[in-house]
């Protein structure tokens, strides 16, 4: 697939100088031309900025890294060399929001070295893609860079439009492992946020988003400004406890910083560009990899009518969990988590974390019986780890637990990571835990486990090497909607996220609370003014299962809540794995309509959500292959409904429609419509 650009002649032209040219300027431009990237040399200091259609987005941007006990690398610097090659291949994805992806790039390597008396060397190398650009430092082993400690990285983002962004921030102590919720205004008045950060120019026709892809051995990257009133953004790396940020040893490369961009908002989902700068799956079989929707012992203890730990009121014990089983069983669900199960959760479960076990189950939960029960059902247990970021603990079980699973025939562990900092004092962000997190997915890989990750640290686009780390949090989910003290997730979140945090990789937010007043909640706790409820009508529940991509896809509410309720027939019906997807319409933050067609069958779906403004939207369905009849079932939000005092009512009807027919798509303040649209028999 590879070929290199070059010509012959060039090559020998090139060769036959005893010295290799020196340039000041080299460009790369991606395969439609539109995006061009030149690095440059400037006073000393290497540079690259970012043009669309000739306009710059990106300024001139320094580049280098300032080290613990070394002097930075980042001045009196040359080129000494440039390489170019141009790739272009399809890969099928084993699950996705696209079942193929396209990779085709231009790629530059630009080698520079150190003018002085030092002489050390890197190579910069690029890769412009028609959806965006990816930039990496490559650090051979040499003399003067062996063992090194990175105490910042100095890539800049010098951006020229005073663009809108959406964010949540970086500088806090307590980042609350990204569970904040957005804010959006100018470049200009940020000060350090998180990646993806999503940008809107001030023509609103261009999109951008800064982010970063492949992160294996390194600190995650933030972004952050020395001084506000500039639009020039640096990476800000997460510390390890002794402040070093990233701790290596030549031959070593960063993760790819990446900027996409698009014409039209729609085009930024999917997201693929980060899959693209990820090597090719590690995972020769897949086939035990299946997406799936489940259901848990999960949501009682978040409304407070079931307790993690022992107690008169403990979730999992075997009888709950063999009803959830049959639940699941009954309606076609693949799983079933269940939280609450091991030794550890007594007492203070955050500050214990050492106490964990990964093994031992409480006396009222029998895991082996309810392993081959569920398996007689069909059904899959999702076995829960929360770790409270006790590393060294889970670290230490982690092979006695994984066997333990895999013997009984349990696939799926979904993981927890609720703590600022690990119990040995490194940053939840840092290459601590990103060698952490690394570490669990290879050897879930190895077990046969899928994983979906709480607290997480966050995507860049792993799944394509690893298969098996399905879904992630990373981002304030539906629990928040029982307990967060603010009244819960405004109507607006869930139209950011799509464009924010979804733009990263899947997201495990377990829509579906039917009980959306949470009356369920009969604990007697106090009921307070801003009582915690969830702020979405009921059909916008549905609707996120189509709009927020998740391979695992949780039916978050207590089954006694789906218990005779029309609309949880959607929930029963909806796929969990793609063939296409189509963002038909959408502004960030306010709207989202998207259509997907389910992996391997003709079946489509529609979901449409909206902030506090009901709005209409006239769908047409040029999506569906031409010439077929098909049935449109509708979930639309009932007369009157809205999510402030009436959010229950779901009107479902069904119409026979073709690619020619347009849809009234009607939705209320807070509300969403979902659509399954299936060939007519
Ligand atoms: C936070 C997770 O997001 C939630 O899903 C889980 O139930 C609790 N931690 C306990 O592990
Ligand atoms: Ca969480």
């Amino acid at each position: 697939m590879r070929r290199f650009s070059g010509s012959p002649a060039f090559a020998l032209a090139a060769l036959a100088l005893a010295v290799p040219p020196l340039r000041a300027q080299v460009g790369l431009a991606s395969p439609d031309g539109r995006n061009q990237v030149t690095v440059d040399i400037r006073e000393g200091r290497l540079t690259y900025g970012m043009t669309r259609d000739r306009r710059p987005l990106v300024l001139p941007s320094d580049l280098g890294f300032e080290f613990r006990g070394a002097p930075a690398l980042r001045d009196g610097l040359r080129i000494t060399d440039t390489t170019r090659q141009t790739h272009d291949e399809w890969w099928t994805q084993p699950w996705g929001e696209v079942a193929r992806v396209r990779d085709h790039y231009n790629e530059l390597a630009v080698a520079v070295e150190e003018t002085g008396a030092s002489r050390r060397r890197f190579t910069l190398r690029i890769r412009a893609f028609d959806d965006g650009i990816g930039f990496r430092y490559e650090l051979p082993e040499q003399p003067g860079l062996g063992a090194f400690q990175i105490s910042d990285e100095l890539t800049e983002f010098n951006l020229a439009d005073n663009a809108r962004a959406w964010w949540i921030p970086s500088n806090w102590a307590r980042m609350d492992r990204s569970e904040m919720l957005y804010s959006s205004g100018p470049v200009s008045v940020l000060d350090s946020v998180q990646t993806p950060l999503t940008m809107e120019l001030q023509d609103g026709r261009t999109f951008m988003v800064i982010h970063e892809a492949n992160l294996v051995d390194y600190a995650r990257m933030f972004l952050r400004k020395e001084r506000t009133e500039t639009r020039l953004l640096r990476a800000a790396l997460a510390p390890m406890a002794d402040g070093v940020k990233v701790s290596g040893r030549t031959p070593f490369e960063t993760p790819w910083r990446t900027i996409q961009v698009a014409d039209r908002v729609t085009d930024l989902s999917p997201s693929l560009l980060g899959l693209k700068l990820n090597p090719p799956s590690r995972i020769a079989n897949t086939s035990w990899i299946k997406p799936m929707k489940y259901v848990g012992i999960w949501w009682g203890m978040h409304i407070n009518t079931m307790t993690w730990g022992s107690g008169p009121k403990h979730g999992a014990t075997t009888e709950h969990t063999r009803r959830y089983i049959d639940f699941a069983a009954a309606n076609g669900f693949g799983g079933v988590l269940v939280e609450g199960w091991n030794v550890g959760w007594d007492g203070d479960w955050i500050q214990n974390r050492n106490a964990f076990s990964f093994t031992r189950s409480y006396p009222d939960y029998d895991l082996p019986a309810l392993a081959a029960y569920a398996k007689e059902k069909g059904v899959g247990i999702i076995v829960h780890n929360e770790t409270s970021g006790g590393i060294q603990n889970y670290e230490r079980q982690i092979d006695s637990a994984f066997a333990l699973y895999r013997s009984l025939g349990l696939h799926a562990i979904k993981s927890g990571y609720v703590a600022d900092n690990t119990s040995e004092g490194h940053s939840h962000y840092s290459q601590y835990m990103v060698r952490h997190y690394r570490r669990v997915i290879e050897k879930a890989a190895e077990y046969g486990i899928m994983l979906d990750v709480h607290e997480p640290m966050h995507d860049t686009g792993e799944r394509r090497t690893w298969p098996n780390m399905m879904s992630r949090e990373g981002s304030r989910g539906q629990e928040y909607n029982a307990w967060s003290g603010d009244g819960g997730n405004p109507p607006e979140h869930e139209s950011i996220l799509f464009f924010t945090r979804m733009l990263a990789g899947p997201m495990d937010f377990t829509p579906g609370i039917f009980d959306l007043l949470i009356q369920s909640d009969t604990s007697g706790r106090p009921r307070r003014p801003d009582q915690p409820r969830i702020r979405t009508t009921l059909a916008k529940q549905l609707a996120l299962y189509v709009v927020l991509y998740s391979p695992l896809q949780m039916a978050a509410d207590l089954p006694e809540n789906y218990e005779g309720k029309p609309a949880f027939q959607f929930i029963r019906d909806v796929a969990v794995d793609w063939d296409t997807t189509r963002v038909i319409d959408a502004r960030i933050g306010d709207y989202v309509v998207v259509a997907r067609r389910e992996r391997g069958g003709p079946t489509w779906f529609l979901g449409a959500i909206t902030d506090e403004q009901g709005r209409t939207f006239d769908v047409p369905l040029s999506f569906l292959p031409a010439g077929r009849r098909y049935v449109a079932e509708i979930y639309a939000d009932g007369p009157k409904a809205n999510w402030l005092d009436n959010p229950l009512p779901v009107a479902i009807s069904g119409h026979p429609v073709t690619s020619a027919s347009r849809l009234r798509v009607v939705l209320a303040p807070g509300g969403g419509q979902a659509i399954r649209f299936r060939p007519e028999k």
